[in-house]
């Protein structure tokens, strides 16, 4: 059982309060507002330090405590936030140490949020000193359910270069590697008399001429911030454990360069993310040829990676955007509603709506909130409130359950934070994810997100019959091994371009591409290019059929190196017109696919064409494109993403959970429509 799940049998739903920024005469009100509506739980404090410590070392908790109060008089649970993404005038004033600095040594100023740094040992002690008054004071508390760290870490900015940082960093370098010999050849110093003979001539990367820093030095430093941001975590966790070992610990986000699976095991009760899908109604608002909204889905998995059960802490409660930026249209009708069970069909077992009102003052004036400023019933209330009778009804009936899949993405950080920074891959991987979960999405295939780690098994693999590794450039020996083994057992792993040609440092290994991977993949690239307009990728055909399979972005000449491998594709333009384009070898019980270019949806789709991978809707339901299909333990989760109706057949009776009746034959789901089956 989750702990989530632990703290309740009910599907815990809520929102996100402020009562710093309100008339106390309102907090009666709206307690009383969102209890109705079905809410147990809010979220308060995240941003109140100058509240709870308007001066140094002065404490005050009378606002808080009369909140608490009443918020516990109106049967609600509280989710306390530390206050340390926003520290005090009066703290930065007389520590700018304790702010952040641009790459080029500007430094964050006092008037906005996050703009500290994690390495100062004078914001340590601040942050470690409020967390304990504040964990010591609500430690007992009866509304206080658990405690989000933080917010948000590494949102806004994931970069860090105040002089703190480069110390800390340097101390960090000198415990990796020990020795300057071991530092100057991981980050191949050699190369442009880079050479490092003092620890005090080490720095994180600095501005340079083209903005070109050390490859190496750059992965080591994305290392070094994940670590660093566990650490500061750690720091308030422990505190928070020691005071108030009754409460949860969690927090939320899902910001780059923070290992956030390691953080959770390490720190936390489970991991916690925010939910905005309306940032990708940028694109397409016909939503022809991308996935928008439905995109949050394969963000969602990567959330479920980290905590198979989650909060989701922040869910899009109306149209978004700050004062100046990030200008969203409103939800249409039922899009809030369909954006709450997206994130439940995925394995929330807690939501809460981001924000209970809208702000009246500051940079979120736009970011809408449940309720406007004149606190009357809207359309945003009304959807609220359907989802509130709706779980208060059957959450207890998804609570616990765990995601259903058989297909799933690995990823792993070393590979994404090195792809960052290099132009050869880092297009591949965006195209190929891009191409992998709109295919997964129109079949109706549910995918996982699986992180290789130091602690992956080879059960953890094997729980897939197929696994996606796209663009592994960077491939270690024990990965290798795990990989291998996972193909002899009887595993299908699908490779693409680029794989396997770095180690762990980012240098290149001195082997035939693709690295470790031609042993199970069975061939190795014999030529290479990359592709842009003046270059454009070949097309290929398929061998079995007289049909095209376009490439993108990077094309690779393959030449099979083992009996058991056989073309699948060949190019037929460019100077490689005839090479081989697309292998398949069976090693040991399992396959190896090889693409050797970045996926192309056309590609996924004939590959999966011919592995015959099955959707669980084969059988008893008929889908169109638009919906997708999410499956926790018992209970089946169909979602319209479109602005128009949908027809559906379902080829058996099923048991309709939020109408209460069955359904069978031929059916609609309105626009953004939402249904709930047991089976
Ligand atoms: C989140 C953040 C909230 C609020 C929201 C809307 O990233 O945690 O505090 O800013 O976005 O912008």
């Amino acid at each position: 059982m989750s702990a989530i799940s632990r703290s309740s049998d009910s599907f815990q739903l809520g929102v996100c309060y402020y009562p710093e920024h309100w008339n106390e005469s309102l907090w009666e009100d709206d307690f009383r507002r969102m209890k109705e509506l079905g809410f147990s739980i809010v979220r308060v404090a995240e941003f109140a330090w100058t509240i709870f410590e308007p001066e140094d070392g002065k404490f005050s908790f009378d606002l808080f405590d009369r909140a608490l109060d009443e918020a516990h008089r109106h049967g609600l649970k509280v989710i306390m936030g530390t206050p340390t993404a926003t520290p005090p005038a009066w703290l930065t004033e007389r520590y700018p140490e304790a702010l952040n600095a641009r790459q080029d040594g500007v430094v964050y100023r006092h008037g906005q949020r996050r703009h500290y740094n994690y390495s100062s040992p004078v914001y340590r002690f601040y942050c470690e000193r409020i967390v304990r008054k504040m964990s010591q004071h609500y430690g007992n508390h009866p509304a206080v359910a658990g405690w989000q760290i933080d917010n948000e870490l590494n949102c806004e900015t994931n970069e860090f270069y105040s002089d703190a940082d480069h110390i800390a960093f340097r101390q960090w370098v000198r415990t990796k590697y020990g020795t300057l010999d071991k530092l100057n050849e991981a980050w191949g110093t050699v190369f442009w008399s880079q050479t490092y003979t003092d620890w005090q001539q080490v720095y994180l990367t600095r501005p340079n001429p083209s903005d070109s820093p050390n490859p190496h030095q750059l992965l080591d430093e994305k290392r070094f911030i994940s670590d660093n941001t566990i650490s500061f975590a750690r720091l308030q966790a422990d505190i928070i454990r020691e005071s108030a070992p009754r409460q949860w610990v969690t927090t939320n986000g899902l910001f780059g360069h923070l290992d956030n699976h390691a953080m959770t095991s390490e720190l936390l009760d489970f991991f916690s993310y925010d939910s905005y899908p309306q940032f990708s109604a940028f694109e397409d608002p016909e939503n022809t040829s991308s996935l928008r909204d439905r995109k949050w889905s394969l963000s969602l998995s990567e959330t479920r990676s980290i905590s198979a059960h989650f909060c989701v802490m922040e869910q899009q409660s109306g149209p978004g955007g700050w004062v100046n930026r990030m200008d969203m249209p409103a939800p249409r009708p039922g899009q809030m509603r369909l954006w709450t069970y997206q994130s439940i069909a995925h394995g929330a077992d807690m939501l809460l709506y981001f924000r209970w009102r809208t702000a009246t003052m500051g940079t979120e004036i736009y970011w809408h909130g449940i309720n406007d400023y004149h606190n009357r019933p809207n359309r945003r209330l009304h959807e609220v409130a359907q989802v509130g009778e709706e779980l208060g009804r059957i959450g207890n009936l998804i609570t616990g359950k765990s995601f259903q899949a058989q297909f799933a993405i690995l990823e792993d950080y070393d590979n994404s934070w090195d792809a960052e920074f290099d132009a050869w891959v880092r297009p591949l991987r965006w195209k190929s994810k891009e191409s992998w979960s709109k295919a997964l999405q129109e079949r109706h295939i549910p995918v996982d997100i699986v992180y290789m780690r130091e602690g992956t098994k080879l059960e953890d693999l094997l729980r897939y019959p197929v696994l996606v590794y796209a663009h592994a450039t960077i491939l270690t020996e024990n990965r290798a091994a795990l990989l291998d083994a996972y193909v002899r057992g009887g595993g299908t792993l699908i490779m693409g371009a680029r794989t396997g040609y770095k180690d762990e440092r980012g240098q290149c290994r001195m082997i035939p591409f693709p690295g470790f991977a031609a042993n199970w993949c069975g061939i190795t690239v014999e030529d290479f290019t990359l592709c842009n307009p003046n270059f454009p990728a070949a097309s290929a055909q398929w061998t079995d059929e007289d049909s095209a399979l376009p490439t993108a972005l990077f094309n690779e000449v393959l030449t099979v190196e083992s009996e058991t491998a056989e073309i699948m594709a060949s190019y037929t333009s460019q100077y490689y017109s005839g090479g081989a384009a697309l292998t398949r070898n069976r090693h040991g019980d399992g396959w190896s696919w090889y693409l050797g270019s970045a996926f192309t949806e056309e590609a996924v789709h004939g590959i999966l064409d011919r592995m015959g991978t099955p959707s669980p809707a084969d059988g008893w339901a008929d889908l169109p494109k638009q919906v997708e299909i999410a499956i926790r333990g018992d209970i089946v989760f169909l979602l319209n993403y479109s602005h128009e109706p949908v027809r559906l057949n379902f080829l058996v009776q099923v048991n309709d959970l939020l109408r209460s009746g069955s359904l069978f034959g031929n059916i609609e789901l309105e626009a953004y429509g939402v249904l709930v089956i047991q089976r």
